[in-house]
């Protein structure tokens, strides 16, 4: 007897993290690697290529890197995540039991 077997999970959705993936700097301009980028996009929630500049200085110089800055913005919302945050940045623990005043 078989059982029929299981769809398979679904490719880069927010509870999994593919294999680390081969990365590149995105802005050349500054040597800002993708993986900074995606990084700050998550860990600080930002939304504008702005954002990107303020944060990590990728996109401040030539703008060349604009669409993939862009790209990885629109990524991150979809919460398609290329790179896993690194160890202690993913959570942060709650304290239990916490006093009533
Ligand atoms: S490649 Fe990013 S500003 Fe030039």
């Amino acid at each position: 007897m078989s059982t029929p077997a299981s769809p398979a999970p679904p490719l880069n959705s927010s509870s999994q993290h593919p294999e680390p993936a081969e990365e590149y700097p995105i802005c050349t301009c500054f040597q800002v690697w993708e993986s900074t980028i995606e990084r700050a996009v998550r860990r600080l929630g930002l939304t504008t290529v702005e954002e990107i500049q303020r944060a990590t200085q990728a996109g401040c110089g030539c703008h060349t890197c604009w669409p993939d800055l862009e790209e990885i913005l629109a990524r991150c919302a979809r919460g398609e995540y290329k790179f896993p945050l690194e160890d202690g940045a993913q959570a942060t623990p709650q304290p239990e039991n916490q006093p009533t005043s």
